[in-house]
């Protein structure tokens, strides 16, 4: 099992626009229905993870976004509404090893955001940071650093152009 995160950016480096929606929603080609390879993503993965701020709008959207994936949800307390095949935790490391109990040999995507990979990279938990860099500027938003700390050492690994003008950038971290 690996643990694979795997992030939108605008080209100047923001991971959520100016109003903290995650950055590829901004994208023309995401709006016209171009995947970003998150399908070839997920061909490996069959679990989701993320934290509660992630996971929360989830719980009001007419399509369910993991439908092929287990969920695991960090966060102080159980959203109301919660599905009851979610598994979640207040303790990152609890999250682990429910996580590792139920894993049968499928990657785990890790959704975010910032902060939550820091909790997990701290723990010597994250395997791949997996970056997708939009062909957008944004000016503002939220960046992947200081959350995750700038000591995160990476290893590049492979990039590929996607349809629509995005890069794919991914690296391994040591
Ligand atoms: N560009 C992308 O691909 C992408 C992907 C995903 C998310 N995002 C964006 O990322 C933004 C949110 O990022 P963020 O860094 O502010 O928050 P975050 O990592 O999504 O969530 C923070 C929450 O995670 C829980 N948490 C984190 N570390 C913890 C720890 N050590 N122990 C216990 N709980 C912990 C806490 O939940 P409690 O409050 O319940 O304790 C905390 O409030 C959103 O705007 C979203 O749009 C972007």
């Amino acid at each position: 099992m690996q643990i694979r995160v795997r992030m939108s950016m605008s080209a100047d480096g923001y991971v959520t626009t100016p109003d903290g929606w995650p950055a590829l929603t901004a994208d023309p080609a995401f709006v016209s229905g171009q995947s970003h390879g998150i399908r070839e993503f997920l061909v490996g993965c069959e679990a989701a993870l993320m934290a509660r701020t992630t996971f929360e709008p989830a719980l009001t959207t007419d399509r369910w976004p993991w439908p092929t994936l287990n969920v695991f949800v960090l966060g102080s307390r159980r959203p109301e509404g919660t599905p009851d095949h979610v598994v979640s935790d207040s303790d990152p490391g609890r999250l682990l090893e429910k996580l590792g109990s139920a894993n049968q040999g499928g990657d785990v995507h890790l959704v975010g955001g910032p902060r939550t990979i820091e909790t997990f990279r701290a723990l010597g938990a994250l395997d791949k940071l997996e970056l997708v860099v939009l062909p957008l500027l944004f000016g503002d938003g939220l960046r992947l650093t200081p959350s995750l700390s700038p000591d995160a050492e990476l290893t590049f690994e492979r990039e590929r152009a996607l349809p629509g003008g995005s890069v794919e950038i991914v690296y391994g971290l040591t």
